[in-house]
């Protein structure tokens, strides 16, 4: 296993979790109207997650004798719609699933890495799924239908 190769892997995804944490935070204070109930705290928990996640690899980049990135690994984006905010925020997940995937196919030599990060992707997996499940319903205005439909028993 090219070690260095591992600490440049897991650079990245941390820089990612980085931006992620920037960009979690920012959506959470922009959300508006009736999805701020719903979403601010689900934005905030996802940021305060991504911190955990930098702060988790970043133990050990240096457990490998490495230095932990200080970078935003891409630019925060941001928006005031809640759709565009959850795409925004489905393609850095998807970023930073790339990045784990990538440490993981490094990390041949070492099991203790290589199950720590399979554990991380599925558990990174399952948010992903999650976002692409709101987004269908925002889509699909079916959050709104659900209301409704409550209202109406
Ligand atoms: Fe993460």
């Amino acid at each position: 296993m090219d070690v260095k190769k591992v600490i440049n892997a897991l650079n990245k995804a941390i820089a990612l979790e980085h931006a992620a944490v920037l960009q979690y935070q920012q959506h959470a204070l922009l959300v508006s109207g009736l999805w701020r109930r719903v979403f601010a705290d689900f934005f905030s928990a996802h940021s305060k997650d991504s911190l955990d996640h930098a702060h988790k690899f970043g133990q050990k980049v240096v457990a490998l004798g490495g230095v932990p990135t200080v970078e935003i690994g891409t630019s925060v984006r941001q928006s005031t719609d809640l759709e565009e905010m959850l795409q925004q925020d489905l393609q850095l997940e998807r970023e930073t699933m790339q990045a784990y995937l990538e440490a993981h196919e490094l990390a041949a030599g070492d099991v203790a890495l290589r199950t720590m990060l399979e554990s991380h992707i599925e558990s990174e997996q399952r948010d992903i799924e999650e976002l692409e499940m709101y987004l269908g319903m925002v889509k699909t205005k079916g959050i709104e239908r659900e209301v409704n439909l409550r209202r109406v028993k």
